[in-house]
C-alpha cells in the first residue's frame, strides 16, 4: 500500500451541573485509569476532542483509542483535529482527512481500503490504549448509504 511507509473531586452534588458539564469533567483523566471499557455512541465520543482539557479519543474499528499522547496530531487546531471525537475508519481507510465520512459504518469498503484501515488500525494498536467501544446506531449505518465503498 505503501502510505504508512512514507512516513519518514469532591463529593458535593450540584444538581444543576449538567451532562455535557459531567462528561468533560470526566474526560480530563484517562478512562483506562479506570479498568473499565466503556461504550461510546457518535455523540458520547464527540465530547472528547481535546478542547476545553478533555481528553481526546479516536475510534478505529470500532475500538476506541486514548490519543491523548498524540495531541500534536490531533489537538485543537493540529492537523488531523478533524479525527478527534470521531469513529474514523472510512476516513482512514479512504486517506480521508476531513469529516465527511466519520461516524458511519465501514464494513462495505473495498478490500485495498481496507487493507489500508487494517494498517492504521495495527498503527494505533501500537501506539495507544484501547478505553473503550464505538456503539453503532441507526444513523451510523444510515449514513454508510451515503458514500461509495
Ligand atoms: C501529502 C500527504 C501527507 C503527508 C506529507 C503526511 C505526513 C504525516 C506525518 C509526517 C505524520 C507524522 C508521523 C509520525 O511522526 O509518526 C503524519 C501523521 C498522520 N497522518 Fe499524515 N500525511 C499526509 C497525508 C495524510 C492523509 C491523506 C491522511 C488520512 C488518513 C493522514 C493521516 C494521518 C494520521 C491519522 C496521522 C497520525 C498517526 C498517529 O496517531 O501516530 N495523513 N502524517
Amino acid at each position: 500500500m505503501g502510505w504508512l511507509n512514507f512516513w519518514p473531586r469532591s463529593q458535593v452534588n450540584n444538581e444543576a451541573e449538567d451532562e455535557d458539564e459531567k462528561k468533560k469533567k470526566a474526560g480530563t483523566k484517562p478512562a483506562a485509569d479506570t479498568g473499565e471499557m466503556k461504550k461510546f455512541t457518535a455523540k458520547d465520543l464527540a465530547h472528547f476532542t481535546g478542547e476545553n482539557g478533555s481528553r481526546i479519543y479516536v475510534s478505529v474499528k470500532n475500538k476506541v483509542y486514548d490519543c491523548t499522547s498524540g495531541a500534536a496530531f490531533y489537538g485543537p487546531g493540529k492537523a488531523y483535529a478533524v479525527f478527534a471525537g470521531k469513529e474514523v475508519s472510512r476516513c482512514l481507510g479512504k486517506m480521508l482527512i476531513g469529516e465527511e465520512e466519520a461516524n458511519a459504518n465501514w464494513d462495505d469498503l473495498l478490500p485495498e481500503h481496507m487493507q489500508t484501515l487494517d494498517e492504521w488500525d495495527a498503527k494505533f494498536e501500537s501506539k495507544y490504549p484501547v478505553i473503550g467501544t464505538f456503539e453503532p446506531t441507526d444513523e451510523y449505518y444510515a449514513r454508510q448509504k451515503l458514500f461509495t465503498p
